[in-house]
């Protein structure tokens, strides 16, 4: 069935890394959730632009021009991704954190004493404490959305409870990088919207394993990382072309005050927003429709609804052998009838062992596995799993049933 829909081993066959083989055996990357491997056609597009296209932008010579033309595509590259209707809602930067520093101070200009913004628990720390410093340096409010613990999602009930009509921002995670919970992120526009309120989507963990959709889910703003879906180093941030233009960003004088560039301080690693660009080829290209006859944005929306379907039996497989070892307690949900409300990353602990230790013994068994809190600060405080934290397995539409088997063949023999 899986090879009806999608041919892993073709996939797997762009990706040179996973040839490494360690003590005889093949590696296992379950170690996406931090940075994904990269195929060939990323790593070629970035050589090609340093080798032959490296220059400053908006100078009168070839080289030059061509920088500017590789910029213009990669904007409308990650537009199509974003499925937001104007490349120059998106800017460029180092990664998502830096983006979101910067933008939250220039944000913060506009609030005042009494206004209110939201953070959530179930947030990796790079869309909760920049939010908190922006918050303390105006003088504004923070609260705090909170969880369900039983199964670690958003709780919608807190949203509702802390929304009023101070409300300025609210910050939340389209999915969890450290358990997998989607986050209703179009409902949850509709409710921060009906307070006059802005949202900011992190969508950096949902990016390899659903479409995004920017203008569907009405959201004001969304940040991601393309090194989180197959490409380089590269932080991308989106915001609704109206609201980018208005607001002020910290920017040098000689710099241009156009879109997008007013939001993209520096020189660009341009080399590596060409990458970015090809990792969104590449994604389109796991689209079984005609590419002369398909637009990208829907080649991307038909690939990714292919790669949810294939990470879905992975994940029902890999929820199901962790279940099943008795002494596993796995965070998140677990129901085999609600994996759709979930991204194909797990979390786990094993009674008696350190995660640590855990993380060690798979390393040492060829699977690459993250232990800690994986900077998912708030949500392991939320859940009480500090200092230890929890053991995380993420699946990548590369991974096989054969990797989950031998991953959970080894911790039940832990
Ligand atoms: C959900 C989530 N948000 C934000 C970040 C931070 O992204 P970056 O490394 O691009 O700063 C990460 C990185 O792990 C993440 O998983």
């Amino acid at each position: 069935m899986i090879t009806q829909t999608f041919d892993v081993q073709t996939v797997r066959g762009r990706f040179p890394s996973l040839e490494r083989c360690l003590d005889g055996r093949p590696a296992i990357y379950l170690d996406g959730p931090a940075g994904t491997q990269v195929p060939s056609c990323v790593v070629e597009r970035i050589a090609h632009c340093m080798l032959h296209h490296n220059a400053n932008r908006s100078g009168r010579f070839a080289t030059s021009r061509e920088v500017d033309q590789i910029m213009a595509d990669s904007h409308r590259a990650v537009a199509d991704l974003l499925g937001a209707p104007d490349p120059t809602s998106i800017a460029f930067g180092p990664n998502m954190t830096s983006l979101t520093l910067q933008f939250s101070r220039a944000i913060a200009r506009t609030w005042k004493a009494g206004d209110r913004i939201l953070v959530s628990s179930l947030d990796h720390d790079a869309n909760f404490t920049p939010w908190v410093l922006a918050a303390r340096d105006a003088g504004v409010e923070v609260k705090t959305i909170g969880i369900c613990p039983s199964d670690a999602t958003l709780d919608m009930d807190s949203l509702d409870d802390l929304l009023n009509e101070r409300t300025r921002l609210v910050a939340v995670t389209a999915a969890s990088n450290a358990v997998g919970s989607l986050t209703p992120v179009a409902e949850i526009a509709k409710r921060v919207h009906a307070f006059g309120a802005e949202l900011f989507v992190d969508a950096v963990h949902l990016a390899p394993h659903r479409a995004i959709d920017v203008e569907q889910w009405d959201c004001d703003f969304l940040v991601c990382s393309a090194y989180k879906f197959f490409g380089p180093h590269i932080g991308i941030l989106y915001g609704r072309p109206e609201r980018m233009q208005s607001l002020v960003p910290y920017k040098l004088r000689p710099a241009p005050d156009s879109l997008p560039v007013r939001w993209m301080t520096g020189t660009q690693n341009h080399a590596c927003i060409a990458g970015a660009a090809a990792a969104i080829d590449y994604l389109a290209s796991l689209s079984s429709l005609p590419e002369l006859e398909t637009n990208r944005r829907v080649r991307i929306v038909d690939a990714m609804a292919r790669v949810e379907r294939y990470e879905t039996q992975l994940i029902s497989s890999l929820l199901q052998g962790l279940l099943a070892i008795p002494k596993a307690r796995v965070f998140g949900i677990t129901e085999p009838h609600r994996v759709s409300d979930r991204a194909p990353t797990v979390s786990f602990r094993m009674d008696g062992k350190k995660s640590i230790d855990v993380a060690q013994f798979l390393g040492d068994n060829g699977v690459f596995a993250w232990h800690g809190n994986y900077y998912a600060l708030p949500l392991t405080q939320a859940l009480g799993t500090e200092p230890d934290g929890m053991v995380r397995l993420g699946c990548m539409h590369y991974n096989t049933q054969e990797e989950i088997a031998r991953t959970v063949e080894l911790l039940q023999s832990l």
